[in-house]
């Protein structure tokens, strides 16, 4: 198994590469997306550490309106159970910073926004420091994430008024695996 998942994640690099020097993912787990809020937002997304510490954050949402930008972020609590994600929590955020872009200060639990194709799928492939897989204050294992209604504007504190919350999902501490144990096999999304 574990063999078979380092060599999965060795080709999916090199697969990816041309723009950088390969590194080899230690391993991912994954969250699958269910609607919240009455929306039809679905989801998988893949969770891949890298080593230095970065965290690859590879995903595909769909049922997204044409061409729609959502906030995106990991939230404190794996607890999808009020039906419109608000039992999730606020967002992650272990090291105390307020709420941001990637450039500059921010939750660790912040993400880059998605945003739809014309179809309203978001595909997307992009990297995060301050969460980790397998432990420590920033590990990602059992949190909450969240898409939301509207885009994320990076400077109102703590949300960046993305407004409502129309899927969620738990994060897996099990490699290769979501939350509910279904094998999520890596895809290839490169960006
Ligand atoms: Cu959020
Ligand atoms: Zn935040």
């Amino acid at each position: 198994m574990n063999t078979r998942l380092t060599l999965l994640s060795s080709l999916v690099v090199l697969g990816a590469a041309g723009c950088a020097t390969p590194s080899t993912p230690a391993t991912y787990v994954a969250a699958s997306l269910a609607p919240a809020s009455g929306s039809t937002v679905t989801g998988t997304v893949w969770f891949v550490q890298e080593s230095g510490g970065m965290l690859v954050v590879r995903g595909e949402v769909r049922g997204l309106a044409p061409n729609s930008e959502h906030g995106f972020h990991v939230h404190e609590k794996g607890d999808c159970s009020s039906g419109d994600g608000m039992s999730a929590g606020g967002h992650f955020n272990p090291t105390a910073m307020p709420h941001g872009p990637q450039a500059a200060p921010h939750h660790a639990g912040d993400l880059p926004s998605i945003v739809a194709d014309a179809s309203g799928v978001a595909r997307f492939s992009v990297r995060t420091s301050g969460v980790v897989l397998g432990g420590g204050a920033g590990d990602l294992a059992g949190k909450g994430l969240i898409v939301h209604a509207n885009p994320d504007d990076y400077t109102t504190q703590p949300t960046g008024n993305s407004g409502g919350r129309i899927a969620c999902g738990v994060i897996s501490g099990v490699a290769g695996r979501d939350a509910a144990g279904r094998e999520q096999p890596l895809p290839q999304i490169t960006m």
